[in-house]
């Protein structure tokens, strides 16, 4: 399997419930690598371009809006199959639906408040970190 590298974000309503170490501990049992990372209170503009690509979907108002609620921690991780295995710890989307154990069905209220971000391909993986970060700021595991 490939070593990948995914963004990800811990959205204002987990930050605000504090378990951001319980959220890394996931990632880090799952053997994601946390290779960069900032707190950072969102932009109504920044999360705006973040979320463009659902800038017509009818939710995209309250996305925002929420994104820019209070302070996110953004990240990137490394680890084989990062992308797909990140998204497998989140759970899905609604918490709801998410399975038991994962991040969403252990943290998330609801599919509008909903804990954490994951990239959904390997592709948006690379635009999401390089909207967040310099080169410089990402450390890849060198051994
Ligand atoms: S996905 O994986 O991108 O296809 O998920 P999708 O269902 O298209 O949702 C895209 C992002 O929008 C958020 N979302 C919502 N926010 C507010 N209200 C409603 N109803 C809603 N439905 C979806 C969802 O959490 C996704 O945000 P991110 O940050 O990408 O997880």
């Amino acid at each position: 399997m490939a070593v990948e590298q995914t963004l990800s974000i811990i959205k204002p309503d987990a930050v605000a419930k504090n378990v951001i170490g319980d959220i890394y501990s996931r990632f880090e049992k799952a053997g994601l690598r946390i290779i960069a990372a900032k707190m950072k209170h969102l932009s109504r503009a920044e999360a705006e371009g973040f979320y463009a690509v659902h800038r017509e979907r009818p939710f995209f108002g309250d996305l925002v809006s929420f994104m820019i609620s209070g302070p996110v921690i953004i990240q990137v991780l490394e680890g084989e199959d990062a992308v797909a295995k990140h998204r497998q710890i989140m759970g899905a989307t609604d918490p709801k639906k998410a399975e038991a154990g994962t991040i969403r069905a252990d943290f998330a209220e609801s599919i509008d408040e909903n804990a954490v971000h994951g990239s959904d391909s390997l592709e948006n993986a690379a635009i999401e970190m390089a909207y967040f970060f310099a080169a410089t700021e990402i450390a890849p595991r060198t051994r």
